[in-house]
């Protein structure tokens, strides 16, 4: 297998042995470099580390619903990771695959009395708590089973995270989180609830941030917060800052994590030291794409080159079920030919099999491909996999980790019968 090198960031075809997966686990498979997870993941690990920060005073709580594999899961729980959860579902993941209950932090606007009660009796490091009802709800259920929530208020710094809409979230209008005029309000409240315990503060301003200015405008927010809350004699004990690093997929420049989490800490230790009597505060962070992005490709075949008079088609057998991001936000995903072919490249549209048009992978990519030919679907490691579907009765793809000279198989190929395994005809 190949030796591992990067370009500005984009895991490219030759870092795999593509070929021979095909060859041995089929397609369409994601293939994902356990070297690449690392190196992102250590770039947190590393930066906190050079910040003087350990384990209780920086969490890197990894975002599980970027991709949640087990195999995944368990690699950076190994690197001493904690987990951002949206489910019960993801909950149960994450305790599958090895990862410790007291390092998990629960987010998500409609967690049901069930996710409360599994997340309580788990004993979970905080809910991440995104609106009145919600407080009150956990509250009642943390109190049925005798226990007190930890519980950190999500709130909603109301900044631009100049980012696709669909993925911005720390605006007004988004359902997400508590408006920040409100938040003070809702932890004098928190602060009366018998059976819930503040432990944190936390905000998530949107995914595939390039700049960290609008992190550290949040940022700034919060402390102003927390400055607030500590007048009154509500102490706040971690500050959770969210993910949203983006990726390269075209050519974007994100800024480098450990210059962000530089800029990060500066800003936290100078706060501590000027206004907040030098208490000490946990910082956590909630990364998914940053960690796995760029660390996965999705490996396709092309099955026909269908030319028409408008256009030229290359029909793969991966599609939106499989990669939805393109279908839904329009994403560009790089695509590389595995097998370098002399004759003159051609502009195609890189399609599915799918009854859709929106079923399509890449628009106008110059590729000099024949039938057979095997296409690497670019920075496909984060919401690519987790958001797949069964639509067309189509069964998710492989899964495949390399490790070294190594390439495993860390999820098998669904078959068609397990998807209607569970239906039923009428009597
Ligand atoms: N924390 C919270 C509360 C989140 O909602 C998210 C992502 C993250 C952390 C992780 O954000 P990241 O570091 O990955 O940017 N499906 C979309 C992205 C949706 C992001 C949802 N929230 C996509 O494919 O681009």
């Amino acid at each position: 297998m190949s030796h591992f090198s990067y370009r500005n960031g984009v895991l490219c075809a030759e870092d795999f042995a593509l070929p021979n997966i095909a060859r041995q686990f089929g397609t369409p498979t994601y293939v994902y470099s356990k070297a690449a997870l690392l190196e992102n993941f250590g770039a947190y690990a590393n930066a906190c580390k050079k910040h003087g920060r350990d384990e209780n005073s920086a969490l890197v709580c990894y975002s599980v619903k970027s991709n949640s594999n087990l195999a995944v899961l368990n690699l950076l729980a190994k690197q001493g990771s904690g987990f951002d959860i949206v489910s019960g579902g993801e909950l149960l993941r994450v305790l599958a695959a090895g990862g410790e209950a007291r390092k998990i932090i629960f987010s998500g606007v409609g967690k049901t009395r069930d996710e409360m009660r599994l997340a309580l009796s788990h004993d979970i490091l905080c809910f991440n708590v995104e609106s009145t009802a919600e407080l009150q709800r956990l509250n009642e259920v943390a109190g049925q089973t005798g226990k007190q929530a930890p519980v950190s208020l999500r709130v909603n710094p109301n900044v631009d995270a100049k980012t696709h809409p669909y993925i911005s979230t720390g605006l007004k209008e988004n359902k997400f989180g508590v408006a920040f005029e409100e938040a003070l309000d809702i932890y004098r409240l928190a602060a009366t609830l018998p059976h819930i315990r503040i432990t944190g503060i936390d905000c998530h301003i949107g995914s595939q941030l390039l700049d960290d200015a609008p992190l550290l405008e949040a940022l700034d927010k919060l402390i102003e917060l927390i400055d607030r809350l500590t007048q009154e004699g509500i102490h706040i004990h971690h500050l959770d800052i969210g993910g949203g690093i983006g990726i390269n997929y075209n050519g974007d420049q994100p800024v480098a994590v450990g210059d962000y989490l530089s800029r990060l800490f500066a800003k936290i230790d100078a706060w501590r030291v000027a206004t907040h009597n030098n208490r000490p505060i946990t910082v956590l962070f909630e990364p998914g794409r940053s960690i796995v992005g760029n660390a996965g490709i999705l490996l396709t075949e092309v099955q026909f080159l269908k030319h028409s008079p408008a256009k030229n088609f290359a029909i793969v057998d991966a599609a939106m079920n499989d990669l939805m991001r393109p279908a839904m936000y329009e994403a560009w995903h790089g695509v590389q030919a595995v097998n370098q072919r002399e004759a003159k490249a051609i502009i195609y549209d890189v399609v599915g099999p799918v009854c859709e048009s929106g079923d399509w992978l890449a628009r106008a990519r110059e590729l000099a491909i024949e039938e057979g030919d095997l296409l690497a679907i670019l920075s496909a490691g984060a919401y690519g996999m987790t958001m797949s579907s069964n639509y067309n009765t189509r069964p998710r793809a492989a899964e495949v980790m390399v490790d070294g000279n190594q390439a495993y198989l860390i999820r098998e190929r669904e078959k068609v019968e397990q998807l209607f395994a569970l239906e039923k005809l009428l009597p």
